[in-house]
């Protein structure tokens, strides 16, 4: 009697839990690359101080995608990467997987769970401006990228960082060491995330000067979703009117880029300590952001380093949001014909260390300069 009698309680239990599901919880919109309203921020490096935990960010509709910074050294102790989100985690801060030197950081795993079931997606970033980056091949750009897959995207892995939640992608903000074999690396993870029915991504942020030095190539060669242009720390950048060259990446965006749907996105400092150059104000980067929504087909939105840094600038990311939203989203604007895309930044000068690494951390994503 109870063998039968299960299965329906159980159905029923089920279809009440749906029902309710859907009556309680809002309905959130999936993570759409293809808008132009979207707000991609850093976060991990606790740029400015006083960093919040991850999910403290998306407790609210102004980010769609947190990109974790940084993954900063490919090849670490045990042959294994090495992560650090200073304050939250880090190898100096949390339990490392034994033999290595990279953090376990699985405590992260429902807020970033949290963050994908509002609609945000959550990626992670390969590089920053201290990274000990770089391949030696392409067979062993490829090994890495199956690695990363297993760690943090859709494989498995008994050295999960952020545990059983898989990620939704990869970004490379890549600043030093050698700028080849990238493309081969950006392939093997399309090659994994084709098999799957959930979306990855794969973005770049390249620094505004055209090429870029150290993913020029990768990009001309790979398809890459989203470039997040670091218009700052360069003479390209917000600050420099008669320099600020989205107009080139767009057009690079349209003619070169082996994805032709790529998204270009204004890469901006979220307060004037964020970066050494390329900071301007709410107003002004809100008329570069609708500007760029009414000229560039390619345009995908804003990308900000880095969260700490725009709440303390009197939460400078959803006053951009805000701007970005009223202007864009669903509905296009007219666009002329010949509606080209934009272009992206540059990186900044990292602020002191707040833990007690030997290795200067990896502060700004963009750093150098
Ligand atoms: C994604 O955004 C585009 C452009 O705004 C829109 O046309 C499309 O319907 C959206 N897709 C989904 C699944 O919402």
């Amino acid at each position: 009697m109870m063998s039968y009698a299960r299965p329906g309680m159980r159905l029923f239990t089920f279809l009440l839990f749906l029902a309710l599901r859907v009556s309680v919880l809002p309905r959130v919109a999936a993570f759409n690359m293809t808008r132009n309203d979207n707000l991609a921020v850093y976060w991990g490096q606790d740029s400015a101080g006083g960093q919040k935990p991850l999910s403290a960010y998306c407790a609210d509709d102004t980010i769609d995608t947190l990109i974790l910074a940084f993954l900063y050294v490919f090849d670490g102790p045990g042959g294994e990467p090495v992560i650090d989100l200073a304050n939250t985690c880090s190898k100096s801060g949390s339990p490392v997987f034994p033999g290595t030197a990279l953090a376990d950081c699985s405590f992260m795993a429902q807020q970033i769970e949290a963050c994908q079931a509002r609609g945000k997606a959550v990626t992670l970033s390969l590089g920053g401006a201290t990274g000990k980056v770089g391949f030696e091949s392409d067979a062993s750009a490829e090994v890495f990228a199956d690695r990363i897959w297993e760690q943090f995207l859709g494989g498995e892995s008994a050295t999960r960082p952020f545990g059983k939640a898989v990620l939704d992608g990869i970004d490379l903000d890549i600043e030093s060491g050698s700028s080849v074999h990238y493309a081969a690396f950006v392939n093997k993870i399309r090659a994994h995330a084709k098999r799957e029915t959930k979306r990855y991504y794969i973005t770049a942020a390249p620094q505004c000067p055209f090429p870029d030095a150290h993913l020029g190539g990768t990009l001309d060669q790979a398809e890459f979703d989203a470039v997040y242009v670091q218009f700052y720390n360069n003479d390209c950048g917000l600050d420099e009117p008669k320099s600020y060259n989205i107009d080139v990446w767009d057009t690079w965006a349209r003619t070169k880029s082996p994805n032709k749907d790529v998204k270009v996105y204004i890469g901006a400092p979220s307060s004037e300590h964020a970066a050494g150059t390329g900071y301007v104000n709410a107003k002004t980067l809100g008329k570069h952001a609708t500007d760029a929504q009414s000229s560039f087909d390619s345009f995908g939105g804003v990308m900000l380093w880095d969260a700490s840094e725009a709440t303390d600038n009197d939460n400078y990311d959803k006053a951009i949001k805000k701007t970005l939203t009223a202007a864009g989203g669903e509905k296009s604007p007219p666009k002329p014909e010949s509606a080209p895309r934009p272009k992206a930044g540059r990186p900044r000068i990292s602020p002191p260390l707040r833990h007690p690494d030997e290795e200067p951390r990896v502060k700004s994503r963009l750093f150098r300069v």
